[in-house]
């Protein structure tokens, strides 16, 4: 039988399944819809979201509900999520600056991706970043070349999904990446908008 999403949060509150709790304040579990069309995908909690305990709750998360919002996605309806659940960092003085997870630490997080996808069956996922993406398509997925495509999720070994039967996937930037870029803001910000509004469509 499937867990309901509390049963999952909950059993992930304690996971041990790769070093980043130690440091980590708590698991930063998915959060929203349970009944989601929409499933959003990023890469790891932030700082924000490591004190808070929930997805998408800080500067990254503010520029991606102003992208939905324009995109005219209603972000109470979606499902938010991320596939590493623990914030990994560096300590630089008093601030705590955000490290890409590896392989090993991905690998170790997936089940709970996998089972988030199990319980929520999205018709459209939206990956955030390369990180997201490479997590459904490959480590060959390129965000550059495929970006705002409504591809279809693949029939890999460990799918949580019947062949044929996987969500539609549309990968775009992510969040962060508008914010750090220092040049373009304007344009990157619109074209994320505009891969949102290729998920928004799908669902038409
Ligand atoms: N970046 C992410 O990838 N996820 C969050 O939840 C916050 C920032």
């Amino acid at each position: 039988m499937e867990a309901d999403l509390p049963t999952l949060k909950q059993a992930a509150s304690s996971c041990r399944g790769c070093e980043l709790y130690k440091n980590a304040t708590q698991t930063v579990f998915g959060d929203g819809d349970p009944d989601a069309r929409i499933m959003l995908v990023g890469e790891m909690p932030g700082d924000r979201e490591d004190r808070e305990g929930q997805p998408f709750v800080g500067p990254a998360g503010r520029m991606l509900e102003r992208a939905l919002e324009k995109a005219e996605i209603d972000r109470s309806s979606t499902y938010v999520t991320n596939v590493v659940k623990h914030f990994k960092f560096t300590e630089r003085g008093k601030r705590r600056i955000h490290q890409t997870p590896n392989r090993t630490e991905i690998v170790a997080c997936r089940p709970w991706l996998v089972a988030e996808l199990e319980l929520i069956e999205p018709e459209v996922l939206v990956c955030l970043g390369a990180t997201a993406a490479q997590a459904i398509f490959g480590s060959s997925f390129r965000l550059t070349q495929q970006r705002g495509e409504l591809l279809l999720a693949p029939d890999v070994e460990g799918a949580p999904w019947d062949e044929g039967q996987g969500p539609q996937v549309v990968a775009t930037v992510h969040p962060s990446a508008i914010l750090r870029t220092e040049t373009d803001r304007a344009a990157m910000f619109e074209e994320m908008v505009a891969d949102l509004r290729v998920a928004a469509a799908a669902l038409r």
